[in-house]
């Protein structure tokens, strides 16, 4: 028997990336999988992915950074699955720009989705998972959390938050046999990289000791990890998954 069967695990930002490959992972380990994006015809190529495996998916047009949103996509998820074990919470967004020319809403929409987002689904999944006697939260961070970056001082403000929001979820949900934990990834193979110039691509593989960029799939394995029996022991930790970049 896999060792997620009969876990039910919430991804958000499933449609595609990284979270498309957090969704296969935990699928091939047996759980049961509720997709969230923005929009719900986003999450078909994850669905029929995740059915292929022989699991159950069903798709759900949840917006992070909306209580509302949130709120309503948690209970309509309870309501078709009965329980939450697992809530991985990966939806994530970039806004670059130097401090000098960021916006007001460059700031607001990157601190609403990567960190406000994390708070509103943990707070929401928290009851029902109290109700199952506990459960497996993890968050993508990024390394640039820990170091900072030049050019996105919204996005490495959301994650450093994300990777101190780990460790206060961990703490305050822990005597309820709900666990928190954190990846960082480094430089990952995606859509939201591709974007970035060639040269810049280049110069970020130089500053990663396994000279190749990351793929969704290096991300992927150790969420399964930390989501499953084996972290049964790891709380409020942050696994960097960056090939040595950060060390
Ligand atoms: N790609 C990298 O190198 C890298 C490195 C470090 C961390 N990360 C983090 O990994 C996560 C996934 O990144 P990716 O590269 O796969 O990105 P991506 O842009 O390919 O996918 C992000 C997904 O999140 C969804 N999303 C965006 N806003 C949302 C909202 N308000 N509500 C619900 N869903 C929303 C998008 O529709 C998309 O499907 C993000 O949190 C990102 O910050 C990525």
């Amino acid at each position: 028997m896999s060792n997620l069967a009969g876990k039910v695990a919430i991804v958000t930002g499933a449609a595609r990336g990284i979270g498309q490959a957090i969704a296969l992972r935990l699928a091939a380990d047996g759980a049961d999988l509720a997709l969230a994006d923005l929009k719900t015809e986003w999450l078909d190529d994850t669905a029929a992915k995740v059915r292929a495996l022989g699991r159950r998916a069903e798709c759900f047009a949840v917006d992070v950074a909306s209580s509302e949103s949130v709120n309503a996509g948690v209970a309509a998820i309870v309501a078709a699955f009965g329980q939450v074990d697992i809530l991985v919470n990966n939806a994530g967004i970039t806004r670059d720009t130097l401090i000098l020319r960021m916006t007001d809403a460059d700031w607001d929409a990157v601190l609403d989705i990567n960190l406000k987002g994390v708070f509103l689904m943990t707070r929401a999944v928290a009851k029902p998972m109290m109700r199952a006697r506990g459960g497996a939260i993890v968050n993508v961070a990024s390394v640039v959390g820990v170091t900072g970056n030049a050019g996105q001082a919204n996005y490495t403000a959301s994650k450093g938050g994300v990777i101190a929001l780990t460790k206060t979820t961990a703490k305050e949900l822990g005597s309820r046999n709900i666990r928190a934990n954190a990846v960082a990834p480094g430089y990952i193979h995606t859509a939201m990289t591709e974007k970035l110039p060639e040269e810049l691509r280049a110069q970020m593989v130089k500053l990663v000791p396994l000279a190749r960029p990351g793929e969704p799939e290096d991300v992927a394995n150790v969420v399964a990890f930390l989501a499953g029996p084996d972290a049964a022991y790891v709380n409020g930790q942050t696994i960097h998954v960056c090939g040595g970049m950060v060390m």
